[in-house]
Formats: C-alpha cells, sequence, structure tokens
C-alpha cells in the first residue's frame, strides 16, 4: 500500500483529462501522485492507494468516457470503504473529505446518472 499517495486515475479521447491531470500532479507534488490512465489499469493497481482522484470526462449527454465504460465491471469489484477519493465527472465533483462521504453504491449511481 502506497498509504501517503494519490491515485490520480483518469480516461481521456481528446487528451483535455490527461492535460488536467498532469496539472494537478506538478500542482499537488509529483511526489505524492502517480498518475494511470485507466486505459492501462487492472483492479491491482487500485489496491495501491487509499487516497482517489478520478477523472471521468462526459460524451454525448452524460454517458462516461469509453475507457471508463470498459473498466466499468472491474471497478464494481473496487471496495471504496475507508477510502478518500475526489470524482470530476464532467461539470460535477464528488468528493469525501470533510465527513461528507458517499458508499461504494453511491459512487457508482452517481457516474452513471
Ligand atoms: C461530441 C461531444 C459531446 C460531449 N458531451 C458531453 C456531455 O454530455 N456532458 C459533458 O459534461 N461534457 C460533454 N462534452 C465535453 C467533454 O467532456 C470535454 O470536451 C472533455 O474535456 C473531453 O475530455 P478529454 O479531452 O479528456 O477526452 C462533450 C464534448 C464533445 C466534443
Amino acid at each position: 500500500m502506497k498509504a501517503a499517495k494519490i491515485g490520480l486515475f483518469f480516461g481521456s479521447d481528446e487528451g483535455n483529462t490527461e492535460s488536467i491531470s498532469h496539472r494537478i500532479a506538478r500542482r499537488l507534488g509529483e511526489d505524492i501522485v502517480d498518475i494511470h490512465d485507466i486505459g492501462e489499469v487492472t483492479q491491482l493497481e487500485f489496491m495501491d492507494y487509499d487516497k482517489f482522484i478520478l477523472g471521468i470526462p462526459t460524451w454525448d449527454f452524460g454517458q462516461i468516457q469509453s475507457d471508463w465504460e470498459d473498466f466499468w465491471e472491474d471497478l464494481e469489484n473496487i471496495d471504496f470503504s475507508g477510502k478518500q477519493y475526489c470524482i470530476k465527472k464532467g461539470i460535477e465533483i464528488y468528493y469525501n473529505s470533510r465527513g461528507h462521504r458517499f458508499s461504494s453504491s453511491e459512487i457508482r449511481s452517481r457516474l452513471k446518472n
């Protein structure tokens, strides 16, 4: 477990989310943020972290980006309980810092809707 590190997982068709992901890492510190393209990971990479930033662009009336869509069934099997996360989906941001928590089923529900 890379306890002190943040796992930033992004999907990107046109490069905006990838570019923003690198800007976030530079701002927070590249020594504490690991960047992963969701198109190139397995569930195992998620197990390395207890803090996440998920960059999920939306397309065509709110559909999640294609690599996230492909990863969706794997995401269902990841236990996010007790984890800290920030999700940027389209213009919405979901987070569980400051005591505001979503369960993993709520996250998935919010990502789908
Ligand atoms: C054809 C098209 C459809 C889009 N549909 C949505 C959408 O339904 N909801 C939304 O929030 N953004 C939508 N966007 C904006 C994209 O999410 C935005 O351009 C994003 O930065 C793309 O991320 P990427 O460059 O990392 O692939 C759309 C953009 C395009 C070009």
